[in-house]
């Protein structure tokens, strides 16, 4: 069944380190494993991009969960619809901090998405959509560094 995905932005409450990170990482890749949902969550500058994919009622449930984390503020939905394909399959979730060094998506790229916003929903889209594919085409050509389970 082709799966839906819901992008979405937000910014964080708290100091974003290795153990916030790792924190996120290990609730979510045990809770996407059991429910069949997959992704990438990137951090940088203060600000999470998160793309999350699998059933939709299952996308909803866990993003009404999200939402509610004190860890992030003004969550904004940037896309929530069906998808030709999952772009992360085998990643019930993927973590990476774009402000390491050897991550394959550059701090200037998802600072310059959230420094100068699309001005239409469709074109958000496109742009977050496009770093999340350019980043699986990397790992495919064995080039990023990776953080996933
Ligand atoms: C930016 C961000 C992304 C998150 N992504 C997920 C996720 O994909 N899946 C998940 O289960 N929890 C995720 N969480 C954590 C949830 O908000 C919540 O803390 C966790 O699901 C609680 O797990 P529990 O119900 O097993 O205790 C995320 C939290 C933040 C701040």
């Amino acid at each position: 069944m082709t799966p839906y995905h819901l992008i979405y932005t937000s910014r964080a409450t708290v100091e974003v380190d290795d153990d916030v990170l790792r924190s996120i990482q290990d609730r979510a890749s045990a809770n996407n494993k059991k429910s069949g949902v997959t992704g990438l969550l990137l951090y940088g500058g203060g600000n999470f991009l998160q793309l999350l994919e699998g059933p939709i009622s299952i996308i909803a449930a866990l993003f009404e969960k999200v939402q509610q984390d004190p860890r992030h503020t003004d969550v904004r939905c940037v896309h929530f619809g069906r998808a030709p394909s999952y772009i992360y399959p085998e990643w019930s979730m993927g973590v990476l901090n774009v402000e390491d060094a050897g991550v394959g998506i550059s701090h200037e790229r998802l600072t310059a998405f959230f420094a100068e916003p699309a001005t239409s929903s469709h074109e958000c889209y496109k742009q977050a959509i496009s770093v999340f594919e350019d980043f699986q085409a990397q790992l495919a050509g064995g080039v990023a560094t990776t953080s996933a389970s």
